[in-house]
């Protein structure tokens, strides 16, 4: 889990990207096969203990993946707004986050602070996520890192600011994406997966993991 490392001032040991695409850096195949399959057995367990759950926009509408979050904060979405929670909606204490998620942040990102978050979203074979910024941390000087696992999903990609032309690739099993400096705020999302193109979950679809400091 170490290929590619290069010296930045920005961390003590940052990892270089295999491609950057309007200021995002994307890690192809940064977790092979084994380590894709140890990762989903780790989140079959935080999933365990805080159960996916379907949040509503803040405009009432329902949103279309299925989420729960591990760490000391969950990212939560009701009438109320979206917005960081101590606890899972149903109550309980989100589980902490696997180590091995940890690993990725700090492989990728050289850094020692750990996120205070990692986000589980599902998406089904419907599943979609419209065009967004992450906004809901306190410094936007850490970055935002993502892992994909399961089927290919469309990664758009737009501006700082809402409109403009936008660009997507496809990102796939293993791949890691990271939005931090210039990037950090910019506008993303998810057009579609691919059904049926990964074979790692058994009941097919996708999972991204969202790591983040919160405060
Ligand atoms: C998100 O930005 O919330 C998810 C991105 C992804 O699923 O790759
Ligand atoms: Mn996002």
């Amino acid at each position: 889990m170490s290929k590619n490392r290069v010296n930045s001032v920005d961390s003590a040991d940052p990892a270089a990207p295999d491609l950057t695409l309007r200021g995002v850096q994307v890690f192809r195949g940064w977790l092979d096969a084994a380590d894709q399959a140890a990762l989903v057995e780790d989140l079959r367990n935080v999933a365990q203990a805080a159960p996916l759950f379907s949040p509503m926009t803040p405009y009432g509408k329902p949103m279309r993946v299925r989420m729960t979050s591990a760490g000391r904060k969950g990212w939560v979405s009701d009438r109320r707004g979206y917005r960081y929670a101590d606890r899972h909606p149903g109550g309980g204490d989100w589980p902490p986050i696997p180590k091995r998620v940890l690993d990725i942040w700090h492989g990728i990102t050289g850094l020692d602070r750990m996120p205070d978050c990692c986000l589980i979203n599902y998406y089904d074979a419907g599943a979609r996520m419209g065009l967004h910024q992450d906004r809901d941390e306190a410094d936007f000087a850490w970055p935002v890192v993502s892992v994909s696992l399961g089927d290919d999903g469309l990664f758009r990609v737009g501006n700082l600011t809402r409109g403009g032309t936008t660009e997507s690739l496809w990102l796939s099993s293993g791949d890691v994406v990271v939005m931090g400096g210039a990037a950090r705020l910019i506008y993303h999302g998810i057009d579609r997966i691919r059904p049926g193109s990964s074979t790692l979950l058994p009941q097919g679809g996708r999972i991204n993991l969202t790591l983040r400091v919160v405060d």
